[in-house]
């Protein structure tokens, strides 16, 4: 296929190397250059005249954008989790869509495991507490977390990341393993010993629920009031993948109501969650501005695939990475 007419569209501000990768192969790039989205109107007038699209889950890739935008040859999204895009409307469309696995699995198992360490151990709380000038002498009964050893780490979602913090949770403190997913994980159960249980059994027998699993229609809310409310009074809950996963009422709720023990939130609804977000005050939560992939090898690596999936479509009709191979079928 000729690249050098070729016009693809780079939506956000990404590692060099997407567009360095993306130049040198011939293609013609333009970058939205701003610290910021594009609005829809934006997105879609731009869109328009370019035949490839390199996004990010800050874009909204909906059933309207993609109808407008349906000359579309590829859409290579930089992130592992594709919930802004309507993958069912671009794979009637025939559009296909890329997107960048495992780059960041280490990146975001390390902040679901720091985040269950800083909430066993009130972290981010009491570091707010020496900036307020409440450090006032060493109490030997107060500020007290507890210890992670031999727990039971519960998984939602068994795939790459949450192998990654299975391995992190059984290195470091012999955690029992168990989880639930939409298969069997035998790797996991191998490796690890890791037991399938129901979600209900996931809920009860936890002390620290992780979750790693995308958000699609049957995830969307699970964590709600009824979730909140099987879990032990004494559990973690932990949430790196997204934020429309738990509801945050029901969250806040069952942490005032100490139906639950703590929370680690690297992804909330909204995103910006707001300053006053009374879980923001909370002793037992911690909350960090959804920074998962956020390291220079896993943003690298995710730029490094997002631009490798454009230039193997075009020189090889194959993407490495794709969402929706039916489109070739
Ligand atoms: C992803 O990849 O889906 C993360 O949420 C952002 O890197």
């Amino acid at each position: 296929m000729k690249k050098r007419n070729t016009k693809i569209l780079v939506s956000r501000i990404f590692p060099d190397l997407a567009v360095d990768l993306l130049e040198k192969e011939g293609f013609s790039v333009t970058s939205w250059n701003q610290d910021r989205p594009m609005t829809k109107k934006e997105l879609i007038s731009r869109a328009k005249n370019h035949d490839a699209l390199l996004c990010t889950l800050t874009d909204k890739i909906d059933r309207d954008f993609l109808n407008i935008c349906s000359h579309l040859k590829i859409i290579s999204q930089y992130a592992v989790g594709y919930d802004n895009i309507d993958i069912t409307e671009a794979t009637k469309l025939g559009i296909p869509v890329g997107y960048t696995p495992d780059a960041m699995s280490d990146a975001t198992a390390d902040i679901a495991f720091g985040l269950m360490i800083a909430v066993s151990r009130k972290m981010f709380y009491l570091h707010k507490t020496i900036l307020k000038k409440q450090w006032s002498s060493f109490k030997p009964t107060a500020n007290l977390g507890f210890e992670l050893k031999n727990r039971t780490l519960g998984i939602l979602g068994m795939g790459r990341i949450g192998m990654k913090m299975a391995k992190r949770c059984k290195g470091a403190y012999n955690m029992d393993i168990i989880y639930h997913s939409r298969k069997k994980n035998h790797s996991a159960e191998k490796e690890f010993n890791a037991k399938f249980v129901s979600f209900n059994d996931l809920l009860e027998q936890s002390d620290i629920i992780s979750v790693h699993c995308s958000l699609n229609e049957k995830t969307k809310g699970l964590f709600n009031k009824s979730a909140f409310n099987g879990m032990k009074k004494s559990a973690i809950f932990i949430n790196t993948s997204r934020g429309l996963v738990h509801n945050e009422t029901d969250l806040i709720e069952a942490l005032n109501s100490c139906r639950i023990w703590g929370a680690g939130l690297d992804v909330t609804n909204p995103e910006p969650m707001q300053s006053d977000n009374p879980l923001l005050s909370m002793e037992n939560v911690a909350v960090l501005p959804h920074i998962g992939s956020g390291t220079m090898e896993a943003r690298k690596e995710m730029a490094r695939l997002a631009a490798l999936n454009i230039i193997e479509f075009y020189k090889n009709k194959k993407i490495p990475n794709i969402v929706n191979p039916e489109v070739f079928k």
